[in-house]
């Protein structure tokens, strides 16, 4: 185990860290969380704004993290996200600042964009699944689709550009929204990226030949678009980038396919989690967390944050195998891990 840098026993090195900041959220997205009845954090077991700096200063000046991305739940339902942001700009890593992007629903994100831009936010990827008022309403369980929209447009305008969406893609729901989406996104110079649904949702709904796959997804885009593969190492990026032509309903661009079930890419990936209650998770299917909190509340030094961190880094499953038998859900819904 090198001091230094978060590497795990097949020889993968994680330069990016996803941050949780809340297990809430103000929609109801259906491959995520129940309808109701999903008991939340309480509040002293979440980190506080001061404390979730520090461990990010430990990860970016102990462990080798280039990047950091803030997710939740909804990011934007934390009144520190600004303070956060600021104080993760203002760390120097051994590659220089880290880069800062947010994943959020858009919510309320016109209102706090320039905020988070002076904070020093980087980059942001907003969720929209259907552009259609009732289909949003139906995936989302809320009625908020013009809110999200309002929030992409500030990003835009703000400068945070390209402005990266994510979909993903539920059998009998939203399939008829995939063309559609991209020619949104296409149109306006936003990068789209399709997601496969995982099982991190409420507990066994998931089903393996509900999921809209990523090459049945890139057949419907076909049909529409022409599209030729963007080569290139993929390097621990999960998205097949395509490279769609222009035509005479849009001005070409680039759009992405993340076959997170059946082309995995746990062989390259390079993150690692935190949640909002300090539990260090080294992939989104960990079978097991480490808890951070306890080593930070109980007066650890950075060093011993540090190398309680390598070690959960070490333990860091090969792959996820979520199509081979025995696999197991994990106990979190994605809301409470985070993104
Ligand atoms: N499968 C795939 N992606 C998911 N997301 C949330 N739950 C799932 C799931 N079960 C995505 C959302 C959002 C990001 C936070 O994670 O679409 O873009
Ligand atoms: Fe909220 Fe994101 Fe989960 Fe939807 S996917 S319920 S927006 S945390």
């Amino acid at each position: 185990m090198l001091l230094g840098q978060l590497a795990d026993r097949y020889g993968r090195v994680a330069r990016d860290l996803r941050v949780s900041l809340t297990d809430r959220c103000n929609l109801r997205c259906s491959y995520c969380m129940p309808a109701e009845g999903l008991p939340w954090l309480p509040t002293e077991e979440t980190l506080t704004d001061d404390e979730v700096v520090r461990l990010i200063r430990v990860a970016v000046e102990h462990g080798g993290i280039t990047r950091v991305r803030f997710t939740g739940g909804e990011p934007l339902l934390r009144r520190g996200l600004e303070h956060i942001v600021a104080g993760a700009a203002s760390l120097v890593g051994s590659a220089g600042r880290p880069e800062l992007a947010l994943t959020t629903n858009g919510l309320g994100l016109d209102r706090r964009i320039g905020g988070l831009v002076r904070a020093g936010l980087d980059r942001v990827n907003v969720s929209l699944d259907s552009l259609d008022r009732a289909r949003y309403a139906q995936l989302a369980r809320r009625d908020r689709l013009d809110d999200v929209l309002a929030g992409i447009l500030a990003a835009d305008q703000a400068g945070l550009r390209p402005v990266k969406i994510n979909s993903v893609v539920l059998r009998g729901t939203n399939e008829q929204d995939v063309v559609p989406l991209a020619r949104f996104c296409l149109e306006r110079g936003y990068e789209l990226r399709f997601i496969e649904q995982m099982p991190l949702g409420p507990q066994g709904e998931w089903r393996r030949d509900d999921m809209v796959t990523a090459d049945e997804v890139l057949a419907m885009l076909g049909g529409a678009f022409t599209l030729s593969p963007v080569d290139g190492p993929r390097g621990p990026a999960p998205a097949a980038l395509w490279q769609v032509a222009p035509d005479t309903t849009q001005p070409g661009g680039r759009l992405g396919v993340i076959a997170s079930v059946t082309k995995p890419f746990c062989g390259g990936c390079d993150r690692t989690r935190l949640t909002a209650d300090g539990q260090i998770r080294s992939c989104l299917f960990s079978r097991q967390e480490t808890d951070l909190r306890a080593v930070l509340r109980g007066g650890g030094s950075d060093e011993d944050l540090a190398q309680a961190w390598r070690l959960a880094q070490w333990g860091k499953p090969p792959a996820h195998g979520i199509d081979e038998p025995g696999f197991h859900q994990p106990g979190r819904t994605m809301s409470a891990i985070g993104g």
